[in-house]
């Protein structure tokens, strides 16, 4: 098998570092997708393998983009997306989200439908890699993963744990039958997908704190840290749930967390938008990374995250929908708000003249965000155009013979893709500028 692809690339190698790579021959000769040859199309290496092999050409007007890296969704309530946005976060939980879950796992007609409409949305929205929130039970769960792993998209999926303060006729028996079903779903789903080339991973995910017994904590926590497995959960996400640990534990969520070794290299906390400097620099110490999730946080937290200082502070951070509490699965859209976010927290910092340095991000950095950022945060080999990374790429078209091509206007035909452009498309494309998808080297669209 032997791919390979001309054209210009685009991407962001470092936090605030836009690449244009104009003229590029890139090739993929294993079935892993892995980058073996990535130079500009003069090169003598290019130039030999061009007198062999017929490229596929990416025309002008369009450039190759790592795809997006969606770090934290619910995949049950993609169902309810776009309602109840109006409650606070835990009369929402218990009027919407764990109604859609039960749902799910009463009906496995239902679930097979939302979950292959939801990889095929990801897809359009240029998401390679998504980390999920599923449901309690077993089978739901590997319904959610064989749809992920049919459209070949990158899916790491949790089964929720919860043995307390869910409705109670949604949550599970024990802290001790939780474990001991979190533990069932990690074997099936690694002996379902045991390695590569398979891109689906479980992922144990203890809902939060407020429901989750100290006994289940620890034994998911001890579970996780002897199987080397993934783990993700919400972290100081709503001013209603920090203090509800506060007064239940009497110590904050990181605490608890911490106390049943649940903060590691391989966890992704969503939203953390209450921590402060001490509390991020627990989360780099422990490897763990952000889920930024500012559309959610918009409605749910009364707080945006600390994005500047946590970035400064080399915390690892990647973006998320935090579909339903986020009603858009686009991560274009969560890099928009991310940015907007950054920008007033910069405008009350200068009103309260705070500080002399700025809180706000760029539109290079929250692509960065959404793509190396986020394949870091996941650990995993995409993001950026480089030998030895899996080529997980999206097409983006501009322009063609008959002018701008979705939402955008007014190109020179002739032109170069340059910064202005790709800023223009940042700021005004959407799935209609997608043209196609690879994810390990294989098209997906
Ligand atoms: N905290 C615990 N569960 C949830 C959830 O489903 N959505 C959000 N946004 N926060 C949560
Ligand atoms: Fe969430």
């Amino acid at each position: 098998m032997l791919n390979l692809i001309q054209g210009t690339f685009v991407h962001t190698p470092a936090l605030n570092k836009l690449e244009i790579l104009e003229d590029y021959l890139l090739g993929i000769w294993d079935p892993f997708g892995t980058i073996k040859h990535f130079a500009p199309s003069n090169s003598p290496e290019s130039v030999a393998l061009l007198e062999r092999y017929t490229p596929r050409i990416i025309p002008r007007g369009n450039f190759i983009l790592p795809t997006f890296c969606d770090l934290h969704l619910h995949a049950p309530q993609f169902l309810y997306q776009g309602n109840g946005l109006h409650l606070p976060l835990m009369q929402w939980l218990n009027e919407y989200a764990f109604k859609a879950e039960e749902r799910m796992d009463n009906d496995a007609k239902l679930a097979q439908k939302v979950y292959t409409r939801l990889a095929q949305r990801l897809k359009e929205n240029g998401t390679g890699a998504v980390m999920l929130f599923g449901t309690i039970k077993e089978e739901t769960n590997l319904i959610l993963a064989k749809c992920m792993n049919d459209a070949g998209l990158r899916a790491f999926v949790g089964k929720l744990s919860m043995d307390q303060l869910s409705s109670p006729d949604y949550i599970e028996e024990s802290a001790k039958a939780s474990i001991e079903a979190a533990k069932s779903f990690a074997f099936k789903m690694q002996c379902k997908y045991p390695a590569l080339p398979d891109t689906v991973e479980p992922v144990i995910t203890p809902r939060f704190v407020p429901t989750c017994s100290d006994a289940l904590l620890d034994g998911l926590g001890r579970y996780a840290t002897a199987c080397g497995l993934r783990i993700q959960s919400h972290l100081a996400e709503s001013h209603d749930q920090v203090s509800a640990v506060l007064t239940e534990r009497g110590v904050d969520d990181i605490e608890v967390f911490a106390r049943s070794s649940l903060l590691t290299p391989k966890t992704v906390q969503a939203h953390c938008t209450f921590l402060d400097g001490p509390s991020l620099g627990r989360l780099q110490a422990t490897g763990t990374a952000v889920a930024h999730c500012p559309l959610s946080n918009a409605y749910f937290s009364a707080e945006p995250f600390k994005l500047r200082e946590a970035l400064d502070m080399s915390v690892k951070v990647g973006l998320g929908t935090d579909v339903a509490g986020g009603y858009s699965l686009s991560i274009m859209d969560a890099m928009r708000q991310a940015v907007a976010v950054s920008r007033m927290r910069q405008g009350a910092n200068v009103m309260n003249k705070s500080s002399e340095t700025s809180l706000a991000i760029d539109w290079v950095e929250a692509l960065y965000l959404a793509t190396k950022g986020g394949a870091d945060a996941l650990g995993i080999e995409s993001g950026v155009f480089e030998i030895g990374r899996a080529f997980d790429a999206q097409q983006i078209a501009l322009w063609d013979q008959s002018g701008g091509i979705g939402p955008l206007d007014f190109f020179d035909e002739g032109a170069r893709i340059s910064p202005d452009i790709v800023e223009k498309w940042w700021c005004l494309g959407d799935a209609r500028n997608r043209l196609g998808m690879w994810i390990q080297g294989k098209e997906r669209i």
